[in-house]
């Protein structure tokens, strides 16, 4: 199949670049760079356009089998009002301009879009069980989630629509560990705050591994948890990975601090929710990483 992916050149898009070229798919990476350098390897190409706008790249979005919508600006900084404007424009315009896109795209293609939400989209849920079913939460984040999501199911009169809430992605190169192992490495890790709020997470080649999943499971659509079976507490996985790091864990940071340096990121940052991936389970989809202390032995150990 011949897939366009926005957002291909990050931490993600990554890791499933290379999974879709290697099972012969070949993957088109939407870029707002003008010189991304040579492709990732050679079923990939670069294409320059900014999402964000209307343009060209629509054209060549309209005439793929499937786009896979992964743009987004990083939401881990301090949000000032500026800051959140980027955070909303940078997913729900994308999205906006994609199904535009789609909706030109000539008799038979392209047949589906993967767009990415996140567990945000359920709020803080403290102890509470979350799966598709449960409705959305009340913060900003969740705002987010919930637009960025009902832009993308405007595609559904043109496609297959499935949004994939993404857990927490650990990876090798970026994403939350990328920001955690060098102050683990440095003998400042521990929990944030109380460590009792709820981390749901998946490796990143599990997720990769889904969205090819998706591929061979045209009956799936809609609101698709994209977390392992097995959640843990922030504590738990302060625990694991200074355990994985031969580190010492048990540095809190206070939850007024990260507040204070964070700001509305840090409320973010001390609640959390307990998500299942229901709808992949009953599915039979099988993780190659259920569980936290061998997905960061995976991880850690290359
Ligand atoms: N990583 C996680 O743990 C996680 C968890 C939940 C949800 N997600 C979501 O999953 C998606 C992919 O995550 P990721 O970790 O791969 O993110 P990433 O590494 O930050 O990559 C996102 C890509 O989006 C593009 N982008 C950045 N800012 C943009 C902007 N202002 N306007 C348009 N495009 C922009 C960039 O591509 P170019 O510069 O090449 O255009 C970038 O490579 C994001 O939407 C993220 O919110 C990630």
């Amino acid at each position: 199949m011949r897939i366009l992916i926005t957002g291909g050149s990050g931490f993600v898009g990554r890791t499933l670049t290379s999974q879709l070229t290697g099972r012969g798919h070949q993957v088109i990476i939407l870029t707002r760079s003008s010189s991304p350098g040579p492709p990732p390897n050679p079923n990939a190409t670069y294409l320059t356009g900014n999402p964000l706008k209307p343009g060209d790249w629509q054209q060549t979005a309209s005439q793929c089998d499937g786009v896979i919508n992964l743009a987004g600006q990083n939401i881990f900084t301090r949000w000032t009002d500026e800051v959140k404007q980027g955070i909303y424009d940078s997913r729900i315009l994308t999205t906006r301009h994609i199904v535009e896109a789609l909706s030109r795209a000539t008799k038979g293609s392209p047949r589906f879009l993967f767009s990415t939400s996140a567990v945000g989209y359920y709020g803080d849920r403290e102890n509470m069980e979350v799966d598709e079913d449960t409705p959305p939460g009340t913060d900003f984040l969740a705002h987010v989630c919930q637009d960025w999501e009902n832009e993308a199911l405007q595609a559904e009169r043109y496609a297959r629509v499935v949004l994939c809430r993404f857990g927490i992605v650990l990876g090798r190169n970026g994403g939350a560990l990328g920001q955690m192992i060098p102050l683990f490495n440095h003998f400042l890790g521990g929990p944030l705050g109380s460590g009792k709020q709820w981390f749901s997470w998946i490796h990143e080649q599990d997720l990769a591994g889904i969205f090819i999943w998706l591929l061979d499971h045209p009956n799936i659509s809609g609101p698709l948890n994209c977390t392992t079976p097995n959640p843990v507490q922030n504590r738990e996985l302060a625990r694991s990975l200074g355990q994985a790091l031969h580190r010492p864990a048990f540095l809190p940071a206070p939850g007024f601090m990260i507040r204070l340096v964070m700001g509305e990121l840090g409320s973010v940052l001390l609640s959390g929710q307990k998500v299942l991936p229901r709808k992949l389970v009953n599915a039979g989809f099988e993780f190659s990483f259920p569980d936290l202390s061998r997905a960061l032995g995976n991880i850690l150990a290359s």
